[in-house]
């Protein structure tokens, strides 16, 4: 079904988060799909993540949402969450150096899932977003999803735009380099970082907000790892092998992959890649 056809105020529900930011919850057959949060500032409107669910998100905020300007954030480079940034290509869109670098490869290896011609303004760690008395927060972290992370600390309500970096349902730690000793030492620096400022987690897939407690409950879901207690492999991803928005099938397929869940927190990883090389 095209629900591209459908009046535009069915084809996203939006649900408060905190006060002037929703999650939109588009409509998909594909329960995989990343949905968009909208933050409010006095002076501009960002949407985090543009997704790639194919329905009219622009058309949507504007009537339904704010009137404010609008500014785009990309928290990676994947294309179910940037592939809608064309969009928006008259409004500032923020991404990382690294986001922007696949984003231009892939506009040649595979420009149906890269459209428009926009050109992002780059920004990294300790950079601030100003939306107008309401600031957001480039921090580092962590690579481990995708070398092309950041994620965005919402520094007057508390809230933490984690991308794939983080979430309830599933971390999926699909980057080379990562490990499950990485993810733990990154997840470490992120809460000496945020320093009691976040009091929620705002991940597009699975569920948001979280509350910020699932930081401590994911570390010792780290530690139970290497500790050697093994994740289930019969459950390892809810989405790969169904839908592999273009990643690696055959590596999530292979016999390596596990997923660990301990206190509501989810980890699917590679038994290759529990230490540090
Ligand atoms: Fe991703």
């Amino acid at each position: 079904m095209n629900f591209r056809t459908l009046p535009v105020n069915k084809q996203f529900m939006r649900i408060p988060v905190k006060p002037d930011t929703w999650l939109l919850n588009g409509i998909s057959l594909d329960n995989a799909a990343p949905h968009p949060h909208v933050i409010i500032g006095d002076d501009y409107a960002l949407i985090m993540d543009t997704t790639d669910l194919d329905l009219e998100l622009r058309k949507y905020v504007e009537e339904y949402v704010t009137d404010k300007p609008l500014m785009v954030a990309s928290t990676h480079s994947h294309g179910d969450h940037t592939k809608n940034n064309y969009m928006f290509e008259d409004c500032p869109i923020y991404m990382t150096a690294a986001s922007w670098q696949e984003i231009q490869e892939n506009r040649v290896k595979v420009p149906e899932r890269t459209p428009g011609t926009y050109t992002p303004k780059i920004i990294g760690d300790g950079d601030i977003i100003d939306l107008g008395g309401r600031q957001l927060e480039c921090i580092d972290f962590c690579g481990c999803h995708s070398p092309t992370s950041i994620v965005y600390l919402d520094t007057k309500y508390g809230c933490l735009f984690t991308g794939d970096e983080f979430e309830g349902g599933q971390v999926l730690l699909l980057a080379a380099t990562s490990s499950v000793e990485l993810y733990k030492e990154n997840l470490i620096a992120l809460k000496k970082r945020i320093d009691g400022r976040a009091t929620c987690i705002c991940p597009p897939h699975n569920g948001s907000p979280i509350d910020i407690a699932l930081l401590d409950y994911t570390i010792e879901n780290c530690d139970r790892i290497m500790s050697g207690i093994e994740g289930m492999e019969d459950i390892r991803s809810m989405t790969f092998g169904l839908n592999p928005h273009g990643y690696d099938v055959e590596r999530w397929n292979n016999g390596y992959t596990r997923r660990s869940e301990w206190m509501g927190s989810s980890l699917v990883y590679d038994t290759r890649q529990i230490f540090k090389k």
